[in-house]
């Protein structure tokens, strides 16, 4: 949540932090700011998106600043409004700060500063932080760097912040606790990211700062990297980034969530390579390492929230039925508030897109007291809980731009099968012939998922039929239960048509009140499984004059005889068809947000990385 942008160097910085913010957008879109400095410091802020903001910059002068930083917020103190955007100003004018996250203990701090005669004029914990550093400042005569060591070790929360000086315009500070922070160097240019989007026009040489530790960018002495805790300069571990510019474009298409959803077959490809080796084995160096403790696992708990919940559920299923562990899935918000009972033979796997969500790392924190094995499932490389798991998988999903998750959750899904094969097949859980079959459908995904995107004219007919629907429900059951919930989170979230995801049998039990001609039901309804038990929920909704929206097997004839509207997928292993049949809900969704002209890849309130509880 909230995005940040600095750069200190020899070129103009205005369009660098614009351009780097349009592209940290996703992460917060209430309001913007930038702080310029040349002769002195230009702050300038809009509510709202960042071209808002991009219209107030037309001073020549801000053309030469060399020096800035900026924001995109997602409002947690306060609303989203002119006084609450960042950059926040110290009382004094000096000192300009931009953060991410949250100061918790900011309320009494505010207290002791409003005391020593302090004003504030926004309601939020960035700008009581910032005179904070300002007291310190004053109080012990030390330069920025000391000063921020000093405030950061009494402050509670979490934060990603630079903070800018006037009265030392050589350098920016940086600092991180919870938040993530990237800096880009290129000689005597240090480019500041939330991720490294803003600067990979510029430069792939990145320094991910780690939790605890502080950067001060000098054009003078260079970096020099601290921990704020210890005082202690650390080494620093400089990567060589392996992702380019166009991944994190549109590239031709209307919005990233489209350009995600039609990427996935080369995603899939992606996931899978060096994985499946040519004598059809699967290959997991984490999980060769160590497949001991899993096989004296008591158990599997999944933790992660929304989508990355829903790919959790599936593992859970899969884990289950392929390896015989006993799994289960945890809201990470609940988890880590509810003192559960965790031990030192259970196996812990997070899973998270952004590898950033607060409550999922929280839940990995608490976790830890017990001593259990964590291993992570991510896709952002380097992130916090990749750093704080045991070990673990990358699932090779590339930067998800678009903020409703589409391809990660595809990934996710695909590695929790993979695993829970290769897993299952080294505890011999799983013969050789299994083993095989689910292996050779893994291998032709790539092709089953373009197969159902040439559907889209078809969903998009479908969309417009529905569009204007108030409430849908979705069913599923057994591994398409979880693509009902998924399906569902899609279309409320981008379209704000209140969606509810049910297994199809707990319909009778409630929610087939709801059912009448205006209400449109999505069902997932595969071959296999509990396929003649969903043509009968089929039926009572039908009796009830309620719409069915049917996801079928190529080739299917009963369902196709009383759905009103059907979408075919081709026709797979049981264990891939609910990877498959997620698809066309993601296009769904989509087009009847399109058709309703809501931001999609925006959606109002959310935003894509939550580092906020
Ligand atoms: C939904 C969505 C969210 C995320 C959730 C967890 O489209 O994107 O529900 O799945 O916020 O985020 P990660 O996976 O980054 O931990």
């Amino acid at each position: 949540m909230c995005g940040i942008v600095g750069y200190i160097g020899e070129n103009p910085s205005k369009e660098f932090i614009i351009d780097g913010l349009k592209k940290l957008e996703y992460r917060g879109y209430d309001s913007a700011g930038i702080m310029l400095y040349t002769d002195k410091a230009y702050l300038k802020k809009a509510k709202g998106k960042i071209y808002n903001l991009e219209n107030k910059l037309s001073e020549k002068k801000l053309n030469n600043a060399k020096i800035g930083i900026g924001h995109t917020r997602w409002a947690t103190h306060g609303i989203p409004s002119f006084s609450n955007s960042h950059p926040h100003k110290s009382n004094s004018g000096d000192l300009y700060i931009v953060h991410n996250g949250i100061i918790e203990n900011y309320e009494s701090i505010k207290e002791i500063l409003i005391k020593k005669g302090y004003k504030f004029y926004s309601d939020t914990d960035t700008e009581v932080l910032i005179n904070l550093i300002e007291e310190v400042k004053k109080v012990n005569k030390v330069k920025l760097g000391k000063a921020l060591k000093i405030a950061l070790n009494s402050v509670i929360g979490a934060f990603a912040i630079a903070v800018f000086d006037i009265k030392n315009p050589h350098e920016i500070v940086v600092a991180k606790l919870g938040s993530p922070l990237a800096i880009g160097i290129e000689n005597k240019n240090f480019y500041i990211g939330s991720d490294p989007s803003p600067f990979l026009n510029f430069t792939k040489r990145c320094l991910y700062l780690n939790d605890n530790e502080m950067a001060i960018l000098s054009m003078k002495k260079g970096l020099i990297l601290r921990n704020f805790i210890t005082d202690s300069v650390i080494n620093q571990k400089v990567e060589n980034l392996k992702f380019e510019i166009e991944q994190v474009e549109k590239g031709g298409y209307k919005h990233f969530m489209l350009k995600e959803i039609f990427e996935q077959p080369k995603n899939i490809i992606d996931a899978i390579r060096g994985r499946i080796l040519d004598d059809y084995k699967i290959k997991f160096s984490s999980i060769e390492s160590h497949i001991d403790k899993f096989k004296n696992a008591n158990r599997l708990i999944f933790i992660s929230c929304g989508t990355s919940w829903h790919a959790s559920l599936l593992g859970e299923y899969y884990f289950e039925e392929l390896a015989r562990i006993p799994a289960g899935v945890e809201y990470a918000s609940e988890f880590r508030y509810r003192n559960p009972i965790i031990n030192e033979n259970d196996v812990i796997i997070p899973v998270s897109q952004s590898g950033e969500t607060a409550d999922t790392l929280a839940a990995i924190k608490l976790a830890k007291q017990f001593n259990p094995f964590l291993f992570g499932i991510c896709n952002v490389v380097g992130s916090s809980i990749s750093r704080e798991t045991d070990s673990g998988v990358y699932i090779h999903a590339g930067p998800e731009i678009g903020v409703a998750s589409t391809k990660a959750f595809t990934c996710q899904s695909l590695i929790m099968l993979m695993l829970s094969l290769d897993i299952g097949y080294r505890l011999g859980k799983v013969n050789d012939e299994k083993y095989k079959q689910i292996i050779t459908e893994i291998k032709k995904l790539s092709r089953y998922a373009k197969k159902v995107l040439e559907e889209f004219d078809n969903i998009k007919k479908i969309a417009k039929k529905y569009k204007n629907a108030k409430n849908f429900l979705y069913l599923g059951r057994g591994y398409n239960f979880p693509i009902a919930l998924e399906g569902a989170l899609k279309l409320k979230e981008i379209s704000y048509i209140h969606a509810e995801g049910y297994p199809a049998a707990e319909m009778k039990h409630g929610p087939i009140a709801l059912i009448d001609k205006n209400m449109p039901v999505v069902v997932i309804a595969t071959k296999k499984g509990s396929y003649h038990k969903i043509v009968s929920n089929v039926m009572e909704i039908k009796a009830r004059g309620g719409k069915v929206i049917a996801v079928v097997t190529k080739g299917d004839t009963e369902i196709k005889k009383i759905a009103d509207d059907i979408i075919e997928i081709p026709d797979v292993e049981e264990l891939v068809a609910p990877i498959i049949a997620n698809i066309p809900l993601q296009l769904l969704s989509y087009y009847i947000a399109d058709f309703k002209k809501c931001e999609i890849d925006q959606p109002r309130n959310l935003a894509k990385s939550v580092t906020v509880e």
